[in-house]
């Protein structure tokens, strides 16, 4: 029978957590799983006002990974990095600003341990070669948000399932997933603390910038990022628009999730 959670042994834990701390550099608090339904399910189980900031849940696989709109996050074995972590805050709107600052602090720590360079898919996907290779979910919850990233590490060896086939990639070049993770979190305490700065980086690497994308049938320009995380837009008749929300379409391939 499988039980959830499943945590790896107390030797691996110890292992791996000093490979976690020496990228955060800070002392966080980590468990990690073989096996989980969620980490940001069972993060949100035991958030309040009383967990530590930065308690963090780092799992091999998820059998119910969650990503965002009611849909499944494909999280097979030992191939990605499924991470949740908890940010404390009684600000009812964090949930936006932790989803920005952990776009940008995933793709910072990701060009730091791969040398690659990544783009951020608006709002939150980060993308290698026009291909998906992490999704971000945060979630509003008591006493703050739970902030959760899936990063595809490497390709599974049977390959992607068909259905996110045309849209899935991964890395494939990351030393240690753990340091990864800790990189990510360094990065992510810093950007929350400096909004401006978290803008810049998010701005200089958005994928849609200067694409054509369909909005409602009608193509149109993406021009750029406004101080609020809109999507400026111009369509052909000259008209702009800012969008807030939703999903956007690349004119001449289906690129929504
Ligand atoms: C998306 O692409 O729509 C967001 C995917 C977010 C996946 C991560 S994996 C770790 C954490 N646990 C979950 O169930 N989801 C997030």
């Amino acid at each position: 029978m499988c039980t959830d959670p499943v945590p790896v042994t107390i030797e691996e834990q110890q292992k791996r957590a000093k490979a976690f701390l020496q990228g955060t550099q800070k002392a966080l608090p980590v468990r990690f799983f073989d096996t989980v339904t969620s980490t940001n399910t069972l993060l949100k189980q035991i958030a309040g006002p009383d967990l530590a900031d930065g308690t963090t849940f780092i799992a091999d696989r998820q059998t119910a990974g969650r990503g965002r709109l009611g849909r499944s996050f494909y999280s097979p074995e030992k191939t990605g990095l499924y991470m949740s972590t908890f940010k404390q805050t009684a600000d009812a709107i964090a949930a936006v600003s932790c989803t920005t600052a952990c776009a940008a602090a995933v793709c910072m720590a990701l060009e730091e341990v791969s040398g690659k360079r990544f783009a951020i898919k608006w709002v939150n996907d980060i993308y290698l070669n026009e291909k998906k290779v992490c999704g971000i979910l945060c979630e509003k919850t008591e006493g703050g948000v739970v902030c959760g990233i899936g990063i595809n590490l490497r390709t599974p060896a049977e390959g992607f399932p068909q259905e996110i086939q045309h849209i899935a990639g991964a890395v494939d070049a990351v030393p240690d997933g753990d340091l990864l993770a800790g990189r990510i979190l360094f990065h992510l305490h810093d950007l929350l603390e400096k909004p401006d700065d978290t803008y810049r980086y998010y701005e200089s690497r958005m994928f849609l910038k200067g694409k054509m994308i369909l909005r409602n049938g009608k193509s149109a320009l993406v021009t750029g990022l406004d101080r609020d995380y809109r999507l400026c837009i111009r369509y052909e008749s000259g008209e702009e628009e800012q969008l807030s929300t939703g999903e956007v379409t690349l004119h001449g391939a289906l690129l929504s999730k």
